[in-house]
């Protein structure tokens, strides 16, 4: 069986990281383990004791209003790690700013943050990130849409910068597997990390506008040829949901899982398998020689991407974070950043 030795180095890093996360000890076994130099787990047990009942108590309410808020506070989670670091930097909210780039035009969800900061302020004033209140919140609506727990690390804090040129470096979509690769690395994050946190679009939806390329693009004959190719009868669908561009309407999101919109779960990866996937990132995931052996492990062990989607997050939440003693503050109104 060819793909065999792969699978096995495929498993024998996963379980190495998941043991390394879990335990500190299997983290200094580890040596070069990514998983180093985690922040802890227990820094507001003293100072904001209830902070996880809140953070879970307000979510719920939210997810249970729109479930789609869910998808969208775990996108804003990875927009604000993906470049400068977990520092709730997507969250200022001024000219200029990575929430006003054009990246960010889709994103959602700031509500939700706001409003847990707001009932967090009340009890513990000034105690609490807003970077740690998204990771959580994050992980929370992960779980409510059955995705897997993990326990979250805090200590981040709040950066007192934001610029809108940092924002349209994140991935749109129309970027080779190598830039993926690229960009993953030079944020810590490997192929494997990358192709399981891309799983993320098991759930959530895309503007018709982000895939109006892959949908309606013609090539030289006339005809439409998304590459990488998508399925006859998917390619149909989407071309008539996506025909009117009433800006805003409902109409106008498509789900990014065609079959399980809904649920978090490996079957995105199946869908790619079957051409149905709707960014050309995602579908190309599956059509790159370097990619698609981890996908396929995905698709035959579904609980493998339960086991390191985790992982993966908890690394992503650690990009970068500002933890040292004069790094960032905590911010009281996660829009603004503190006057003083
Ligand atoms: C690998 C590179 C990635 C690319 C190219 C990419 C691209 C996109 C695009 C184009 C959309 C649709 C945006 C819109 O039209 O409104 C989207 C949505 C989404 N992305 Fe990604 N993404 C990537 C990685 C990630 C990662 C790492 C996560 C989280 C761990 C993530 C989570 C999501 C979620 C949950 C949505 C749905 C948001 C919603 O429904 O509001 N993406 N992504
Ligand atoms: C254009 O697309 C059609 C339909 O997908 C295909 O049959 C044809 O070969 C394509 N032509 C070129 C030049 O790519
Ligand atoms: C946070 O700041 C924004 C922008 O100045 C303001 O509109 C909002 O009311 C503030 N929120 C709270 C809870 O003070």
């Amino acid at each position: 069986m060819k793909s065999f030795p792969f699978l096995l180095t495929l498993v024998v890093l996963i379980i190495s990281a998941s043991a390394s996360a879990s335990s500190p000890l299997f983290s200094t076994l580890a040596g070069t383990s990514p998983l180093d130099n985690l922040l802890p787990f227990n820094y507001y047990h003293q100072s904001c004791p209830t902070l996880e009942e809140i953070i879970n108590k307000k979510v719920k309410e939210w997810v249970a209003k729109d479930y789609t808020l869910a998808a969208s506070l775990l996108r804003l989670h990875f927009h604000d790690c993906a470049v400068t670091g977990c520092d709730a930097s997507i969250l200022l909210n001024h000219e200029g700013s990575e929430r006003r780039a054009e990246a960010s035009k889709t994103l959602r969800g700031f509500q939700v943050i706001d409003d847990i900061k707001a009932e967090v302020e009340k009890l513990y004033p000034a105690t609490v990130s807003c970077a740690d209140i998204l990771t959580a919140a994050t992980r929370d609506a992960t779980v409510l849409l059955g995705g897997p727990y993990w326990m979250v690390h805090y200590g981040r804090k709040d950066s007192r910068v934001s610029n809108a040129k940092d924002a349209d470096m994140v991935p749109h979509g129309r970027e080779s597997i190598t830039t993926l690769i690229e960009f993953f690395q030079s944020r810590g994050l490997n192929v494997i990390d990358l192709v399981v946190l891309s799983g993320a679009h098991t759930i959530g939806r895309t503007a018709c506008d982000s895939i109006q390329h892959r949908v309606h693009g013609l090539n030289g004959t006339g005809m439409p040829t998304p590459n990488p190719p998508i399925d006859d009868h998917y390619l149909d669908f989407l071309q008539r949901k996506c025909r009117s561009c009433a800006p805003d309407s409902e109409s106008n999101y498509v789900d990014l899982d065609a079959t399980t919109p809904t649920t978090f779960d490996a079957q995105f990866y199946a869908n790619l398998q079957k051409k149905m996937g709707l960014l050309s990132t995602d579908q190309m995931l599956y059509s790159d020689s370097r990619t698609r052996p981890i996908v396929n492990t995905l698709i035959q062990d579904p609980s493998i991407f339960r086991n390191q989607f985790w992982v993966s997050m908890v690394k992503l939440g650690n990009i970068q974070v500002l933890s040292g003693q004069n790094e960032g503050e905590i911010r009281t109104n996660c829009s603004v950043v503190n006057s003083y």
